[in-house]
């Protein structure tokens, strides 16, 4: 049965035409990849985890005031969202050293940075999304500079929620990706936190262990990475605390 028009496949979410003008259907896949898909798996109930866990955040996020692509989640698996002319940039916010920076400036992983570090990477995979200035950005057209100004405002306004929420239930965040589209009031732009908000796009570390929740547990082979992100999903009660992971049937000898 041919349901609706697939708009767009990405390696973890399919968009499907929307029910009304402006609006879209974000299905979470359980794919999970890492190192520009060099790296591929299916995590059971990946997908399911990562829609609940972005509706909150994003709920969240429109509460405090700012504005995002969320309209409301369907299912399971499925979110309604507004269509957005999506800024072909990843922007991605640090509060403490790791991953590429660390690797890049050979900082430890684990310190502190003085001030949250906004950088830019340009959304091409064949390119494999490389660090990109803000002169490219400009220079070639992808944003003008009053887009990266609200970028910059928008990204910083996203980390102060998301310390504080993840601080609260034990959780540093060191690092997150968020990406922004454009969308048209009356002819007039504006700048929304699109995509995603999950432990896909965010390195979270327990407070007292260290401990990773996030995708470096695939990507440095951890563990188990929907325990991992049911441990953040109960942390912050989206799911309830005694609940079994939401992926496994319960096995019975
Ligand atoms: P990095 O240290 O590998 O540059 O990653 C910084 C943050 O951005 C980290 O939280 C993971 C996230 N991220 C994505 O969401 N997508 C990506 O493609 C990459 C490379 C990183
Ligand atoms: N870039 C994403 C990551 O490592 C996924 C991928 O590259 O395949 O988080």
């Amino acid at each position: 049965m041919a349901r609706r028009k697939k708009v767009y496949e990405g390696k973890a979410k399919i968009l499907y035409e929307g029910p009304e003008p402006g609006t879209l259907v974000q299905y979470f896949k359980d794919d999970a990849t890492a190192f520009n898909a060099e790296k591929k798996a299916v995590i059971d109930g990946k997908g399911v985890l990562n829609n609940r866990l972005s509706e909150f955040f994003m709920t969240g996020l429109a509460q405090v005031g700012v504005p995002t692509h969320f309209i409301r989640r369907l299912n399971m698996r499925e979110q309604l969202i507004r269509s957005v002319e999506i800024i072909p940039l990843e922007v991605i916010v640090r509060n403490i050293a790791a991953g590429s920076l660390s690797k890049r400036l050979g900082i430890e992983e684990g310190t502190p940075l003085p001030r949250p570090i906004i950088e830019f990477c340009y959304k091409d995979d064949k390119l494999g999304d490389p660090l990109v200035a803000e002169e490219h950005i400009i220079a070639f057209g992808w944003a003008s500079q009053q887009d990266l100004d609200d970028i910059v405002a928008l990204a910083l306004r996203v980390n102060d929620f998301m310390s504080g929420c993840m601080l609260a239930v034990g959780i540093k965040l060191v690092d997150f990706k968020i990406e922004v589209g454009r969308i048209w009031e009356n002819d007039f732009p504006r700048l929304i936190l699109a995509d995603e908000i999950s432990p896909d796009s965010c390195r979270l570390w327990d407070v007292e262990t260290g401990k990773k929740l996030d995708k470096d547990v695939f990507r440095q082979d951890l563990g188990n990475l929907a325990d991992a992100y049911t441990e953040v999903a109960r942390r912050l009660g989206v799911l309830p605390t005694n609940s079994a992971p939401v992926t496994r049937p319960t096995l019975i000898n």
